[in-house]
């Protein structure tokens, strides 16, 4: 069953190829730092689950692999467990499994609108003496689910609340549908420092809720859900358009990134480091993560070895060609390609 969008627009950027790097490839090195601690390189485990006894073994996997390999990882919602104490260890299980790794609490936006605040989000933290915190915004997936929670009014002021009281740092995040620019100003209004764009091209949860529905013998929702398949902003666009907005956040690019090629290019395009959920997941699965991340980080290298990029800053200022698509999206939201490749995608770019 697929269950992932067709495009990142990714295949829209191009990291020109240096024939002459004059550097060698054992001197690369993806080290970067995020959350205040160093990464060997700039990837994540996004959000992806806990709540349920059989997702302790899959935490534990991720978290061991995270641990090894000085990576960090989201949990998914923890909604389960602060309604549910007995599930507590179905999350907490990932900071024993990995004492030093970036741990990242997780909680829904349409969960702040109904009644959780300040303790709630503590509570996460605590659980899984995370490093900071994420907020999921969901909207797309509430209005396709039967039972899905759609009040979203009121989202943007307890977020702003929570960033002026808790004292860790806020990550705000889509789950597939991407963040514009219009979204990313209002964040950045009310403080919002890391955004997470988890744009369309990855796992699509419109295409889960159309088999769910098909699954209950809802043809109706099916059908609605049909409709809003390629709904979003595809990865590559999101990470620009939220770029564009402020040089000082940290950007997360993730939805559909799969390879060390795709974390690469996201990183020349404008973001600081990546994430995958889907990929992990299927590899924990298989028994094949370490070498799976492995293999990406390989691929990151190389990538940044073809464009002559010693180091992760270096990297944000690779050339790129911007085409097709990606490049038709740019100019249709104001954006001024050449001086946002000049000097517009990173911090202290000249
Ligand atoms: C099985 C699964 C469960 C997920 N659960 C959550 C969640 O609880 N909270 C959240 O913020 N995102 C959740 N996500 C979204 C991911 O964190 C990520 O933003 C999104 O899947 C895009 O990445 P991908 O294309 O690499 O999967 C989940 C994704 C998957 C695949």
């Amino acid at each position: 069953m697929n269950v992932e969008s067709s495009t990142t627009l990714l295949e829209d950027v191009i990291l020109v190829h240096q024939a002459l790097p004059e550097i060698n490839l054992d001197e690369v090195s993806t080290q970067t730092t995020f959350l205040g601690k160093t990464l060997s390189a700039p990837l994540i485990i996004e959000a992806i689950t806990g709540g349920h006894p059989e997702t302790v073994k899959i935490n534990a996997t991720l978290a061991e692999v995270v641990e090894e390999l000085k990576l960090g990882m989201g949990v998914g919602s923890q909604r389960a467990a602060l309604e549910n104490k007995d599930l507590e260890y179905t999350y907490s299980i990932v900071r024993e499994k990995a004492p030093n790794a970036i741990i990242i609490a997780n909680i829904g936006a349409s969960q702040l609108v109904e009644g959780y605040g300040v303790k709630e989000v503590y509570k996460a933290i605590d659980m899984v003496k995370a490093d900071a915190i994420a907020i999921h915004l969901n909207a797309c997936q509430e209005a396709i689910q039967p039972e899905g929670n759609t009040r979203f009014k009121g989202v943007l002021n307890r977020i702003k609340e929570i960033i002026e009281t808790v004292d860790k740092p806020v990550i705000v995040k889509e789950v597939g549908n991407g963040i514009s620019r219009e979204t990313a100003e209002k964040l950045v209004e009310v403080g919002v420092k890391y955004i997470d764009v988890a744009g369309l091209g990855g796992t699509n949860w419109v295409l889960v809720e159309k088999y769910r529905a098909l699954n209950m013998g809802r043809r109706d929702l099916a059908e609605i859900a049909e409709t809003f398949t390629h709904w979003g902003i595809p990865t590559a666009a999101s990470i620009v358009e939220v770029r564009s907005v402020s040089k000082d956040i940290t950007i997360i690019a993730s939805g559909g990134i799969r390879t060390g090629l795709d974390i690469a290019k996201a990183i020349a395009l404008g973001a600081d480091i990546a994430g995958f959920a889907l990929p992990a997941l299927k590899w924990a699965i298989q028994g094949n993560l370490r070498e799976k991340i492995l293999k990406v980080i390989q691929e990151l290298k190389m990538a940044m070895f073809l464009t002559a990029s010693r180091n992760i800053n270096e990297l944000k200022r690779a050339k790129i060609v911007i085409k097709g698509v990606l490049r038709e999206w740019l100019i249709c939201r104001g954006i001024n390609i050449n001086s946002y490749l000049s000097t517009g995608r990173a911090r202290g770019f000249r």
